[in-house]
């Protein structure tokens, strides 16, 4: 497992927990969502490439660092991935963000595009890829096969929860894009649902059940 980053910083796993307690409500749901995005985002981006610039303090002229490059893409899969864009955004404003929308076709369990919508210039790009749940990994992978094909410059995927199935799926079919996770839960049900887990993702963000 050398490409999955578990991200346990006692701050990140203490609202995990509260979060998936099937007591908390949309409101803190949502909440908690946005702050442990934000803390994510700083795990993952830690690595980002930086380029020295010249400046002038009120008081001399020095050489800093800035982050190099165009500006990273936020690529949410719809719809449960846009919870963590908001959380993400506030830690990286500039960047751009993407979406991918597919469903799962009930005959043949292949999943389908339905939205694709990304920047310009996404061969000269960073990608964070977001989904709270990487599950049995379908979605994740057929995303990512599908940013591939705009050769991007790198593809990392950032999910709060998963499991042994879905890191399965995405070291066979993706071995090069690291996973950064909060926990890996013990596996998934008959129903493709993350245990324990915290339920339906996307509707405990906006609150549709
Ligand atoms: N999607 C969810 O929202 N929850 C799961 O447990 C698995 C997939």
């Amino acid at each position: 497992m050398s490409n999955v980053h578990l991200i346990d910083h006692p701050l990140v796993q203490h609202k995990l927990t509260l979060m998936r307690r099937k007591d908390a409500s949309t409101n803190t749901f949502r909440r908690l969502l946005n702050e442990l995005s934000s803390l994510m985002a700083y795990e993952v981006t830690r690595d980002m490439a930086m380029q020295e610039i010249e400046i002038e303090t009120p008081l001399e002229t020095m050489r800093s660092n800035v982050i190099d490059g165009k500006k990273l893409v936020f690529v949410s899969i719809l719809r449960a991935g846009n919870g963590i864009l908001e959380g993400m955004l506030n830690i990286v404003p500039g960047a751009r963000v993407g979406h991918v929308g597919l469903y799962r076709d009930p005959k043949t369990l292949v999943a389908v595009e339905y939205y694709f919508k990304m920047p310009s210039e996404m061969h000269e790009r960073d990608i964070i890829v977001v989904d709270p749940m990487l599950a049995t990994g379908n979605s994740a992978s057929a995303a990512v096969e599908r940013l591939k094909e705009l050769n991007p410059k790198s593809i990392k995927f950032v999910c709060l929860l998963t499991c042994p199935e879905g890191i399965a799926t995405m070291q066979k079919e993706h071995p090069d894009v690291p996973i950064y996770t909060a926990a890996i839960d013990r596996q998934l049900n008959e129903h493709g649902y993350i245990l324990p887990g915290l339920g339906d993702a996307g509707d405990r963000i906006f609150g549709t059940k």
